[in-house]
């Protein structure tokens, strides 16, 4: 502690491991614990200071005004994912990340949507086909083969690419299950463990993936329109290193499978735990589509799913804790902050907080409705980020968790398998360990949303 740090200490500190023990135990329990302590509040890893951001405000103006100045990527954990992937966009410091998003920006640009949405059909359909009625599936395996498909048909379009990217869809994997064992445990990435041994066969195997697709696309004078043709533009194919194709592979990879798995089986699961919010899910899907594929265009008239979505993402957010580091001495709600300081913020701890949301840890897809959000609900609601480093894969991502939704949800009627109740598993998103449902096929659909039985809330 510096003798100008002002902010509040959290107790129970212990000798050398600081709070670690008690963020290791109760993840969850000790962010909002530590919400209740103030708006920016001192806790130790180790023997490290570390600033907890717990005021919506201050959190934007870490990502947005303070961003890139002030403050930027760094902090608490922040080595550990770096490790895995490089110099990609999401791990990259202010200055590199600016032309890199210009760059990537393309790939997800609105004209693009209609693309990814009839892709997103397909990779939905493909999955969900594979089901039969009485099987009991793990959502989060499940939606996961879904959105791996989803990246593998939408950022690589060039069919030679195939192979090569069957082979990073295998190993990455096995990549992030070693990341998080080294998250967890410091120090475990240097032992000569079977998962570090997999991990390394793992990395090199997709390292020459990836290697291949690159050589490829250099001597490829086609414009897929997709993340390859970004970062290796027929035009200037030597514009970035295979270095940093990789790193960006792998980040676009990660970001975009887990975080849509973990979404897409948490409302799996709400919906199979709130009989009406699921009714009313079925009716509108059955007003808005009757028999027909779902479109892009479809997308917007599926309000109470959008709220449906947007209350999982409130009450689990994939992505539950986030770090920063100040660039400079600066302060935040008035306390002074030396350059270099390590920040965390916990999208789940700002999602509960009940200063901002009435009855936090209900299930509310109502709150959403556009005239009931107020300003210190945008604020605090930032389940993609804020600023220039917010996701920019959120709208493909809340599109494809609609389309999925769609399809899945039209076909087959989902409950818990009886005495399975999900924990948060937290891991770089955090999923539901333990969910599982039972699907059976929709009876006929009924006119009216009234007379289905479901099961009792
Ligand atoms: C439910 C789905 C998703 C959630 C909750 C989510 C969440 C987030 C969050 C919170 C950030 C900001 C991290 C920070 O400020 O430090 C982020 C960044 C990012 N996400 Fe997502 N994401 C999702 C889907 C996707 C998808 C589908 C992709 C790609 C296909 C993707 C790729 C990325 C990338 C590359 C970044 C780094 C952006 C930058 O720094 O410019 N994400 N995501």
């Amino acid at each position: 502690m510096t003798k100008t740090d002002t902010a509040p200490s959290a107790p129970g500190a212990l000798p050398l491991i600081g709070h670690a023990g008690r963020l290791a135990r109760d993840r969850l329990g000790f962010l909002e614990e530590l919400r209740a302590l103030g708006p920016v509040v001192r806790i130790r890893l180790g023997r490290t200071p570390v600033h907890v951001v717990n005021a919506p405000e201050l959190v934007q103006r870490m990502l947005v005004a303070g961003n890139g100045v002030e403050f930027d990527k760094g902090g608490p954990f922040f080595d550990q994912a770096a490790q895995l992937v490089g110099d990609g966009l999401s791990t990259s410091l202010a200055g590199p990340h600016r032309p890199m998003r210009a760059t990537l920006r393309p790939v997800f640009a609105r004209r693009r949507l209609p693309h990814h949405t009839e892709r997103f059909q397909d990779c939905a359909l493909e999955v969900s086909s594979a089901w039969r009625p009485g099987q009991v599936v793990e959502p989060y395996t499940e939606m996961k083969r879904f959105a791996v498909a989803v990246l593998a048909r939408t950022l690589f379009l060039a069919p030679e690419d195939r192979q090569a990217v069957e082979a990073v869809q295998r190993n990455v994997p096995l990549m992030l299950s070693a990341l998080a064992t080294h998250m967890m445990v410091p120090g475990s990435n240097r032992l000569p463990t079977p998962e570090n041994l997999r991990y390394a066969r793992a990395a090199r195997e997709t390292r020459e993936a990836v290697d291949t697709m690159v050589r490829r696309r250099m001597s490829d004078p086609t414009d897929h329109h997709d993340l390859m043709s970004a970062l290796v533009p027929p035009d200037c194919p030597d514009a970035h290193t295979e270095q940093e194709v990789f790193d960006q592979v792998i980040t676009f990879f990660i970001g975009g499978t887990e975080t849509m798995a973990s979404l897409l089986s948490w409302t799996l699961h709400l919906l199979s735990v709130h009989p009406r919010a699921y009714e009313r899910v079925e009716a509108e899907l059955d007003e808005v589509l009757g028999d027909r594929p779902v479109t892009l265009q479809d997308l917007s008239r599926l309000t109470f799913m959008k709220r449906v979505i947007n209350e999982s993402l409130r009450l689990h957010p994939p992505v539950w804790l986030l770090s920063r580091v100040t660039l400079v001495d600066t302060e935040l709600g008035g306390h002074p902050l030396p350059a270099g300081a390590g920040l965390l913020f916990s999208p789940y701890a700002l999602h509960r907080d009940p200063a901002v949301f009435a009855e936090p840890e209900r299930f509310d897809p109502d709150r959403w409705i556009e005239n009931r959000i107020e300003r210190r609900h945008r604020e605090a609601f930032i389940p993609f980020g804020a600023g220039t480093r917010r996701c920019i894969g959120d709208a493909f991502g809340l599109a494809e968790a609609q389309v999925a939704l769609a399809v899945i949800l039209r076909r087959w009627r989902v409950r818990p398998q009886p005495g399975t109740t999900p924990e948060p598993l937290l891991r770089m998103t955090m999923r539901p360990q333990g969910a599982r449902v039972i699907l059976d096929h929709r009876p006929d659909r009924a006119p009216s949303a009234e007379a289905r039985v479901l099961p009792r809330e």
